[in-house]
């Protein structure tokens, strides 16, 4: 196997330290020390090749399934002793949409799905340590068991540990909770230099503040402690529309600011909200578990510009408080400004509602609209120009197509550790306005991969001609000045701790930002 990687590697012109191990002496693998499989094979190197979006194909030179994070380190330092530019990607479950698990020039490891430690539960004081590429759906079944969940989510639960904490990891917990970054208390990396280290906030907490919302590019998460809460038993999930886009995102953020103010009651577990521009088929309601989404327009009638607004919130409860979260929801939504009569409400187990949308990813399977392009838009747009966003673009661009869900919903900026590498606008309050598209290739001009990359770009264009100063949240950039903007005031720490944890830039250069020996001027 070894033998077969310095071969490969020659085939390439490359001579690199793994290889010079093998020349001195090609039968002692022990000292190049790696238990774990490395994997030429075609099937594997295809299996890695793509990801979720579907744009973009990158074919590694080996792809390894490692045995630990001990095995991890020793494969990273062999490459970044190595001199000739070879790069290491972590691979989670590959759902990014550019490209950002993969490399040409390298090793792609696959985290998930690899024969790892299971999950250990420290239940007095709340935390499971997991591995890295753990997928969030095996995460939470490991600690139901014990009465306990993780806080903070994302709507989708096959994403692995290490993928959604190199962004950040938000749903509609995280006005309360923060991000999924928020909710760690210490992790296990492997550095781009091959070290392992133990990093929390006590402990090498520069590293630990890099890796979060890092996009990979300091060091592989190996193992990520995540903070519990005692699990709820079932989730009341409620529903209401708007036309009105003001009374909309005045009623959401009047219920974000509920949170922190005492007394504790009527507050919310969940709040999102999504756009609706086009009322018709799957691919635009797919994430919604609800028994006839389509039938809102009718409900409504057709409303100013054709979009209308849907206010998604939740309560979790115990059982035996069934009968006050009747009261609490009722009294609540006397405070909002719905269409009345919009009401729509389910009642389901809390494992349903954290799962709600691998429903909709099986439907989208049965009828193989799931593996198509996935050409998708993740903006963070500040509250002070959200209403300006809505005219020019909900009312605007999107010509009443959205192809997919539009997910719209604010997060408070205090719950955002400022250590961390994410990036936010500077608004106290700030948007997740997600364009959750999938492009076909049916006739239909409108609703193919280049119009709708075209639409993204107009979107962009949109906010930068009118000075409104989103971030990208997933952000996906080709050129070095967009990075340097894009990090804008966090760009000089960004940059100093590249050059400190992997100074030959070997990891995730699938995200653009850097690569072997290429270096941006700070
Ligand atoms: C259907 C769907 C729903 C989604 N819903 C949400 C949502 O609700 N909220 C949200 O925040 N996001 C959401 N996302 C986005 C998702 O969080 C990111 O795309 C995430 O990166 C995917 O995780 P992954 O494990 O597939 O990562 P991958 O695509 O495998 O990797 C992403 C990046 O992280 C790096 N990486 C992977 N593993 C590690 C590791 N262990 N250590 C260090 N770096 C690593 C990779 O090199 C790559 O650069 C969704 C995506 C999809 C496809
Ligand atoms: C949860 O874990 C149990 C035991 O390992 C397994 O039988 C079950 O299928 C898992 N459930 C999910 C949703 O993965
Ligand atoms: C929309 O809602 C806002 C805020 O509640 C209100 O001031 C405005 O009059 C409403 N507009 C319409 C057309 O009803
Ligand atoms: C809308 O509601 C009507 C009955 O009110 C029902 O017959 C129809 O199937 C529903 N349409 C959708 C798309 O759910
Ligand atoms: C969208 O549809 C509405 C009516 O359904 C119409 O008034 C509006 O002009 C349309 N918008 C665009 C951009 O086509
Ligand atoms: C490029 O690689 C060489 C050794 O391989 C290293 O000495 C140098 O620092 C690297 N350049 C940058 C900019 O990282």
């Amino acid at each position: 196997m070894a033998l077969e990687f310095f071969f490969t590697l020659a085939l390439y012109g490359f001579v690199t330290t793994i290889g010079l191990i093998l020349i001195l002496d090609p039968t002692n693998i022990p000292s190049f020390g790696i238990k774990g499989k490395l994997s030429f094979d075609q099937h594997d190197l295809a299996s890695v090749s793509h990801d979720f979006g579907g744009q973009s194909q990158a074919e590694p030179l080996a792809v390894f399934h490692p045995d630990s994070a001990e095995d991890i380190a020793r494969l990273v330092k062999a490459v970044y002793e190595s001199t000739q530019g070879l790069t290491v990607s972590a691979r989670g479950h590959g759902h990014s949409v550019n490209g950002q698990a993969q490399t040409s020039n390298g090793i792609v490891i696959r985290m998930s799905g690899s024969p790892t430690k299971p999950a250990r539960i420290n239940e007095k004081l709340k935390y499971v340590d997991v591995w890295g590429g753990d997928l969030w759906i095996n995460v939470l079944n490991s600690t139901l068991g014990y009465g306990l969940a993780p806080k903070s989510w994302t709507d989708y639960l096959y994403l692995s540990v290490g993928g959604t904490l190199s962004n950040a990891g938000i749903s509609g917990q995280a006005f309360r909770h923060g991000p999924q970054i928020s909710n760690v208390y210490e992790l296990d990396v492997v550095t781009g230099k091959g070290e392992l280290k133990t990093c929390s906030e006590k402990q090498n907490s520069e590293l630990f503040y890099a890796v979060l919302g890092g996009l990979g590019q300091f060091g592989i998460i190996t193992r990520a402690r995540i903070a519990l809460e005692p699990s709820p038993q079932r989730v009341r999930w409620i529903r209401v529309v708007y036309s009105n886009f003001s009374a909309f995102t005045q009623d959401q953020e009047y219920l974000i600011s509920l949170h922190g103010q005492s007394p504790d009651v009527e507050k919310l577990d969940y709040i999102e909200g999504s756009v609706v521009v086009d009322h018709a088929g799957l691919i635009n309601n797919w994430r919604s578990s609800f028994a006839s989404p389509g039938n809102v327009s009718s409900l409504v009638g057709v409303a100013n510009g054709g979009v209308l607004y849907r206010l998604e919130i939740a309560k979790n409860y115990q059982q035996s408080n069934a009968n006050s979260v009747d009261e609490e929801i009722e009294a609540l939504l006397k405070r909002l400004h719905y269409i009345p009569a919009t009401t729509s409400t389910t009642d389901l187990p809390y494992v349903d509602f954290l799962d709600r949308v691998h429903k909709g990813e099986l439907k989208l399977r049965s009828q193989g609209l799931w593996e198509v392009p996935h050409p998708w838009l993740n903006l963070f747009v500040p509250k002070s120009r959200v209403e300006e966003f809505d005219k020019g673009v909900f009312k605007g661009i999107l010509g009443n197509h959205s192809q997919g869900p539009i997910l719209i919903y604010p997060i408070n900026r205090n719950k955002w550790e400022k250590r961390t590498s994410a990036v936010t606008p500077d608004d106290e309050v700030f948007y997740l306005v997600a364009f959750l598209r999938s492009a076909l290739d049916n006739g239909d001009s409108s609703q193919t991969l280049e119009y709708l990359n075209n639409q993204n770009r107009q979107i962009l264009k949109f906010c930068d001609d009118n000075g409104i100063k989103i971030k990208q949240y997933l952000p996906h950039y080709t050129t070095q000045k967009e990075w340097i903007e894009h990090f804008g005031d966090k760009w000089s720490t960004f940059y100093r701790r590249k050059m400190e944890f992997d100074p030959k830039h070997i990891l995730a250069t699938g995200q653009g930002i850097f690569y072997p020996n290429f270096s941006y001027n700070e």
